[in-house]
């Protein structure tokens, strides 16, 4: 029976397909360089969405398994298996803002306007902190928020901080870090039980003895 696995197109994407032909899951060449939304290979076949559409294709079984970073996974109340942390997929979650804003920032302010992508993440941040924040939720672009003074600062990803360097932004404050996990459908995880614990026992001994 093969799987079907939700990705979050590109980056994350390719590193996937990297990481289990590594872990020789998959022996084809797999061709990244399409606007296919489904990629069938002998054993899986990929859904390509949007990385925070992963959740909702895996907690309706359209896809058995899928991939998601921690900004993701944080943001949702479905219950997943989780059993691999993949390592691949490596961001920060950070606040960051102009620099001239850092003052205000460790000013212990009442309220922030925060702008985000990652609105549970960010509530939870400012909460522990004390914080009142008003959240401006968008789907792209954050780092537009701060320089049109719609916001104070952001809650966002970080990966290469090349977006944050060309915006004359920098990171205020750590959140946490982030890295994609395996997650898998809890029905599928009986009804295709083999082939799920086949995928994560390769995973799983690939990643060991890179580790080791
Ligand atoms: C993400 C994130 C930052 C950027 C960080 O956005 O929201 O904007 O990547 O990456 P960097 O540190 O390597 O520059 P994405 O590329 O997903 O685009 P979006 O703004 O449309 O969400």
């Amino acid at each position: 029976m093969s799987l079907t696995i939700a990705v979050p197109k590109g980056r994350l994407f390719e590193q996937t397909l990297d990481l289990f032909e590594k872990a020789g899951l998959i022996t084809e060449k797999i061709d990244t360089n399409t606007r296919k939304l489904i990629i069938s290979g002998n054993d899986y076949n990929f859904l390509m969405v949007r990385a925070k559409d992963v959740p909702v294709y895996v907690n309706q079984a359209v896809a058995d398994i899928g991939i998601a970073g921690d900004d993701v996974l944080l943001e949702i109340d479905f219950d997943l298996y989780k059993p691999v942390d993949l390592g691949i997929g490596y961001c920060n979650i950070v606040v960051a803002g102009k620099p001239e804003s850092r003052d205000l920032y460790f000013s212990n302010p009442s309220t922030l306007k925060i702008a985000t992508k990652y609105p549970k993440i960010a509530h939870k941040f400012f909460s522990e902190k004390g914080i009142k924040i008003q959240i401006f939720e968008l789907y792209g672009s954050v780092e537009l928020a701060p320089l049109v003074e719609m916001a104070d600062f952001i809650v966002d990803i970080v990966e290469t901080g090349r977006t944050l360097k060309e915006n004359g932004l920098v990171v205020i404050d750590n959140i946490r870090p982030s890295t994609a996990k395996l997650i898998v459908n809890r029905v599928s995880y009986k009804t295709k039980r083999k082939e799920i614990l086949n995928l994560i026992e390769k995973l799983e001994n690939y990643l060991e003895a890179l580790y080791d």
